[in-house]
């Protein structure tokens, strides 16, 4: 089941993670001992999805602090900072990278742990914030299922699912709550260009669990719901600002202003780790600018002409008038709201 599905976990002192990219063509795991080939799966997008990429980077520290040979607590202190410094470069937008790297680093104190202990103190770490992902995305689902009634379609886009997290997704995870919960949930899937994450992994996810899925090209999404097919919207986010402002994978914006249009719902499914209360609104997230040939080639064969000028901002930002409320661990929050939650993680 997907919902079962590891997508990044250790095992025998390797970081272990399903390679993204292959999917659905392939189902492959990729056993990594080099902290730097983890932080390369992650510029690389083998894991993807902001939840996932927290978890990742924490199971990445963990995984350099073991190859690191001193005794000298503060040289393992340095070393350690500077693995962090290298995962903090791999993505600049999704906010839990950096809230998993900040907690990773605020427990290790080389003027009382000696070397052994810090490298424990780490990896037991990683692995809590393995454990509570999962946790938290199932509390989540559970406080989602409510909007969802029975019959419902809810479009998203780009893929907010266990492979987005550690495991059972979030925007995902509170279809699949519904799901458990005997109503008859179907879902139509934006296959969100230019990396295909709705296609190519939402798809997949959702058929593996039995949840039916449809998938369109983001375009036809106005269509979708002008015809009534669109019952409400779920989507994850990667950094939500103290506004309730939110960055997602590029398309969503426009997604909600159509569902506003629309007088449709519109949803955002996060963990409290995706809330950055540093930025007063979405004007101050860092958006990721990714290769131009995501959006030259298809399937690795050039499509635009050789001299066009490209763009490829790989998130946007949803003002959070478009939002109708957020899904999170704590229940369900107005966009007016989430500035006060700062004390409720
Ligand atoms: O570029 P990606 O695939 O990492 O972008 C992923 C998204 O935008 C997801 O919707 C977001 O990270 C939420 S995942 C629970």
């Amino acid at each position: 089941l997907a919902s079962e599905i590891r997508t990044v976990y250790w095992e025998d002192g390797k970081v272990l993670l399903i390679d993204q990219t292959r999917i659905p063509e392939e189902f492959s795991i990729i056993a990594m001992t080099d902290y730097r080939d983890v932080a390369e799966a992650i510029r690389e997008m083998k894991v993807r999805g902001a939840p996932a990429i927290g978890v990742t980077a924490a199971l990445g520290i963990a995984l350099g602090a073991q190859r690191i040979e001193t005794c000298d607590s503060d040289e393992f202190c340095r070393a350690i900072k500077g693995i962090a410094d290298e995962f903090a470069g791999t993505r600049p937008t999704a906010v839990n990278l950096f809230w998993a790297i900040d907690r990773m680093l605020g427990l290790i104190h080389p003027e009382t742990d000696s070397v052994e202990v810090m490298r424990q103190k780490l990896l037991d770490e990683a692995l809590r914030i393995l454990e509570e992902d999962i946790e938290i995305n199932k509390r989540l689902g559970s406080f989602g299922v409510d909007l969802i009634k029975d019959g419902d379609t809810v479009l998203t886009h780009c893929n907010a699912g266990a492979l987005a997290t550690a495991g059972f997704g979030t925007a995902l995870g509170v279809i699949r709550a519904a799901a458990a919960a005997g109503k008859r949930v179907q879902v139509i899937a934006d296959e969100t260009r230019p990396r295909l994450q709705g296609m190519r992994l939402t798809a997949w996810e959702l058929s593996m669990s039995g949840i039916p899925v449809t998938l369109i090209t983001d375009s036809m999404a106005a269509w979708a719901m002008s015809k009534g097919m669109v019952n409400l919207v779920i989507v994850g986010a990667d950094r939500i600002a103290a506004n309730g402002d939110t960055a997602n994978k590029v398309g969503t914006y426009g997604v909600a202003v159509l569902a506003k249009a629309h007088n449709i719902p519109f949803y955002v499914a996060a963990p409290f780790s995706t809330i950055d209360f540093s930025i007063p609104d979405g004007s101050h997230i860092p958006i990721e600018e990714r290769d131009a040939s995501e959006v030259t080639h298809i399937g690795g064969r050039r499509i635009a002409p050789e001299d066009v000028h490209v763009l490829n901002p790989a998130f946007d930002v949803t003002p959070s008038k478009f939002i109708t409320a957020f899904i999170t661990e704590c229940g369900i929050i107005e966009p007016v709201e989430i500035g006060k939650m700062r004390d409720k993680g």
